[in-house]
């Protein structure tokens, strides 16, 4: 703690609950090493972690600052990506044609949208904290709508962020593509906030650190820099996210819809491998690539060790036990294991097949417990139905 601790144990509970949060959000900065990238973040991270601009009830504006790239010439530039264009358009799906009849009830653990395996019930009785069956559904409630509410938000950013990317990138074929991918995600807005508004039935506020993460890239003027965000590290995260929730929900509205969610975001994460493999082995000097290795690096940090549902622990558990208590409760929860052993396996193959896990960078993530997932196969290289049965994440644990 910052300040002495009978210093501290004196503060009124607000006050403590306060110091906790920006003590936690204080030490996002102090760990990242490179200037550039704490540059780069440092402004999002503000506005997100300190100020919470995410959680004021009252839009955010984030100024954008990149170029709109025009090429009057039209040229056949990336035969691959025009391959993905027409893929794009032939696979479109309408989301008012998914079964939306079908009826959801969260609270049913005959239907579970979360099993109860999810949670280690187990964990939070050992910490004096006994739920009912009735509270271990409603937890499981809180837990399900907190996540398909951060996939909301990030889709909302992946919207923007590929609109902003259309706008920018020097490819045509690539704008081509971009256009495709604008509807996809605003299809993916489209859905995910019917299932939570009319079958889960609540909307959590944006998580502090994705609201960082989509903030930085939204405002950073290199479009390169908005493709890594999103292309790669949050849609590498929702790849994760989506393919471990289809694996183990019973509730079949939400399997159809991340199922066709899914088949879109597996182009997307090919066409950010596609787009910035060309781009960073032709395009950048080396101090820039390393720029962009350390800011990945530092990214995929933030995603593992920070998304841990304080909006869900601040409504049900905030007084009965620390925020790092809170910590490590989720960092060995069953379910989170698993998204995060998936997001990594989604993430760091692509890294490497972009350039940007080279031997300077290699040992960082080793130092962190992620050099296992160095083998694994990148997106370019996966189909939909690798994603959604999970085959490849048996062969990496392997
Ligand atoms: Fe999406
Ligand atoms: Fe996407």
């Amino acid at each position: 703690m910052i300040l002495p601790s009978q210093i501290f144990s004196m503060l009124p509970r607000p006050v403590q609950r306060q110091l906790e949060a920006y003590q936690d959000a204080l030490s996002v900065f102090s760990e990242i090493r490179d200037p550039r990238v704490l540059r780069a973040l440092g402004p999002s991270g503000l506005r997100g972690l300190i100020l919470q601009r995410g959680k004021q009830g009252t839009p955010a504006q984030m100024p954008a600052s990149h170029a709109a790239h025009f090429d009057w010439q039209y040229s056949d530039d990336m035969p691959e990506m025009r391959v993905l264009y027409e893929r794009a358009k032939a696979n479109q799906w309408n989301g008012a044609d998914l079964p939306w009849h079908i009826s959801v009830d969260p609270l049913n653990p005959e239907v579970p949208v979360l099993p109860k395996s999810f949670v280690d019930f187990e964990g939070l009785r050992v910490r004096g904290i006994h739920l009912t069956p009735a509270e271990e559904m409603r937890f499981l409630h809180s837990l399900s709508a907190w996540m398909l509410s951060q996939f909301l938000h990030g889709e909302q950013g992946a919207l923007f962020a590929a609109a902003q990317v259309t706008e920018s990138v020097q490819f045509f074929d690539g704008k081509l593509y971009g256009a495709t991918q604008v509807m996809d995600e605003g299809r993916h807005v489209e859905v995910f906030h019917r299932y939570i508004d009319e079958k889960m039935g609540r909307l959590y506020q944006i998580n502090d650190n994705l609201f960082t993460i989509i903030d930085s890239l939204m405002t950073d003027s290199r479009w390169d820099m908005k493709f890594l965000g999103m292309q790669i590290m949050v849609e590498g995260l929702a790849l994760g996210a989506f393919g471990t929730l289809y694996q183990i929900t019973s509730e079949p509205l939400l399997k159809n819809l991340l199922r066709n969610v899914i088949q879109d975001e597996a182009r997307h994460v090919h066409y950010g491998v596609l787009a910035l493999r060309e781009h960073f082995s032709t395009a950048l000097s080396e101090s820039e690539r390393r720029e962009r290795e350390d800011w990945a690096f530092e990214v995929a940090l933030l995603m593992r060790n920070r998304f841990m549902a304080f909006e869900v622990y601040e409504e049900w558990f905030q007084g009965l036990m620390t925020r790092d208590e809170w910590k490590m409760f989720v960092t060995e929860v069953p379910g989170m294991k698993m998204f995060r052993q998936v997001m990594f396996t989604r993430l760091v193959p692509n890294l490497r097949e972009i350039g940007l896990l080279s031997p300077r960078i290699m040992p960082h993530y080793d130092r962190v417990g992620l050099s296992q997932y160095f083998k694994g196969t990148s997106a370019d290289k996966l189909t939909a139905s690798d994603l959604m049965s999970g085959l490849d994440l048996a062969a990496a644990a392997e």
